[in-house]
């Protein structure tokens, strides 16, 4: 059974999570506005994986015989001043999502917890990948500039992005 401190910890990482969801969206309608149709669709993705994360640990919590306390998510920001702004913000956004992944996986290890150790190791892999792959797309923006040119081609690239639901993730005991 998950112990009362992790299982507060983890509620308040599903609301990180759905937090996370918000603000992707809110910058996917920017993006549209900003006739940037692809980069628009790869933030729906990113959105739709951030609800994934969330129910990751909402099924943890509850699998553990805890209980899940949903709580008010924070409005995002809607302002941003160019695509390479978004990513930016981006970047600065999954490394603190990373610093929450290390206080949680502390956490746990100082419980004693190896359920969630175990558990918390996916999201410790999942936060490397989401920071290379924002580095990587920041990078292709730089070498793009302001040339509309190379942003339409990279849009186009970034339309390609299709969500791919975790297996686990959805997982709803009957
Ligand atoms: Fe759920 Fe982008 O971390």
């Amino acid at each position: 059974m998950i112990n009362e401190k992790m299982e507060k910890a983890f509620n308040r990482q599903i609301n990180a999570e759905t937090y996370s969801a918000y603000l992707y969206w809110s910058m996917s309608a920017a993006l549209e506005y900003m006739n940037l149709p692809g980069f628009a669709n790869w933030m729906q993705v990113q959105a739709q994986e951030e609800m994934t994360h969330a129910v990751k640990f909402f099924r943890h919590i509850m699998e553990r015989g805890g209980r899940v306390a949903l709580t008010a998510i924070d409005g995002p920001p809607t302002g941003w001043k160019d695509v390479e702004d978004v990513f930016k913000n981006i970047q600065k956004h999954e490394e603190h999502v990373t610093s929450l992944i290390n206080d949680l996986m502390d956490l746990a290890l100082t419980e004693k917890d190896h359920a969630a150790v175990m558990f918390l190791q996916w999201f410790v892999t999942e936060q490397v990948e989401e920071e290379y792959m924002v580095h990587e797309i920041l990078g292709k923006l730089k070498v793009a500039g302001t040339a509309s040119a190379a942003l339409y081609m990279l849009d186009r690239e970034m339309a390609q992005r299709v969500f791919v639901p975790p297996t686990t993730a959805q997982k709803v005991q009957g």
